[in-house]
């Protein structure tokens, strides 16, 4: 009777959530790429990383000011001295100037004034006997007509060939061809097929503008994409001993629905949905979403150009972070 009681009352499960988060609070106080940053090499390269991408994604946009970021890039050359000195990894200092390299090479070339970021790079580069490699990081610049014709190969060519897309044209994309993405989506694995994703397809231009806005992270290309669709999950679907698991099947959803996209020709990019819990919760009230729901991911969805940029987005060899034992 008592354990019965015990089992369905609210108030008992609020403190067995609690000491649940007890053990996370003390996981994320200690590891997370907050806090003591500039003496912790090992979470100042989590910031260097994000901010030195961001420079990546700003010459894979469509449209993006000639010159744009410099006082951004100074401080991130600063920060990467620092970087050194207190001994993080200088392989990853020699990538990131090269991809800052990339960076002076476009914007030079689109007619940019560049001498005072170029001068501190080259500082960082002397004094650390780094040599930016000339192939490394920055854009692609590729065919929409031999992307397509990748992407109708086997799945290794196949899932090479899809990037995250900035640089969108405005030919129409029929809601039929998104139907078609989210049809294929139907098969996408869960834990114990409870498939709890739900999905809002933002198609009016003044929901999905707002939508874009909040999302925050697609400022200088949000206006050229036709659909956002964003990927929740409903909590209602999982028990206390698996309390993230709706951001895994809300995130194999994701990648599957980013996969029929590419499949189907559509371009599309993934966008973050990590944002505190107060703000999250004011763009569930602005859009609707119920209490219950989760926001995983917001995929942006455009068309191609027949010649489009991509940012590189170098990946690390698997054999650096994979073990066989
Ligand atoms: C969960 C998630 C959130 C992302 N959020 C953003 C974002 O807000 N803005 C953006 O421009 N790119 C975003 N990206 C795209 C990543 O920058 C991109 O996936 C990564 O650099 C790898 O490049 P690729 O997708 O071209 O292979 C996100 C990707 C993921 C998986």
């Amino acid at each position: 009777m008592l354990k019965s009681y015990l089992k369905q009352s609210k108030l008992v499960l609020f403190f067995r959530i609690f000491h649940e988060k007890l053990y996370e609070i003390k996981l994320y106080a200690k590891f997370i790429a907050n806090g003591k940053r500039y003496k912790d090499p090992i979470k100042l390269r989590t910031d260097l990383m994000i901010r030195t991408h961001a420079i990546e994604k700003g010459m894979s946009m469509g449209s993006m000011k000639v010159g744009f970021g410099r006082p951004k890039v100074l401080s991130l050359i600063n920060d990467l001295q620092h970087f050194v000195e207190i001994n993080g990894d200088v392989e990853f200092v020699e990538e990131s100037v090269s991809i800052i390299n990339q960076y002076l090479i476009f914007n030079e070339k689109n007619g940019a004034d560049m001498q005072e970021v170029r001068d501190h790079l080259d500082r960082l580069c002397e004094r650390n006997c780094i040599i930016p490699q000339p192939s490394f990081g920055g854009i692609l610049n590729l065919d929409f007509s031999e992307t397509k014709r990748l992407s109708l190969l086997d799945f290794g060519t196949f899932s090479q060939s899809r990037y995250s897309i900035r640089d969108f044209s405005d030919i129409p994309i029929d809601l039929e061809i998104i139907k078609s993405a989210l049809k294929l989506c139907e098969r996408t694995p869960s834990a114990c097929n409870r498939q709890s994703w739900r999905i809002y397809v933002f198609c009016s231009n003044s929901k999905r503008l707002k939508l874009f806005n909040l999302q925050e992270g697609c400022k200088g290309f949000s206006s050229k994409m036709q659909y956002g669709i964003l990927v929740c999950g409903d909590l209602s679907s999982y028990n206390i001993n698996e309390l993230h698991q709706v951001y895994v099947d809300g995130g194999l959803y994701a990648m599957n629905l980013m996969y029929a996209l590419h499949y189907l020709g559509v371009a599309n990019i993934p966008l973050t949905m990590g944002h505190k819990q107060k703000y999250i919760n004011n763009i569930k009230r602005q859009l609707n979403i119920p209490e219950n729901e989760i926001p995983i991911v917001l995929i942006g969805v455009g068309s191609y150009k027949e010649k489009y940029k991509v940012a590189v987005s170098h990946r690390t060899d698997y054999m650096k972070y994979t073990q066989f034992i």
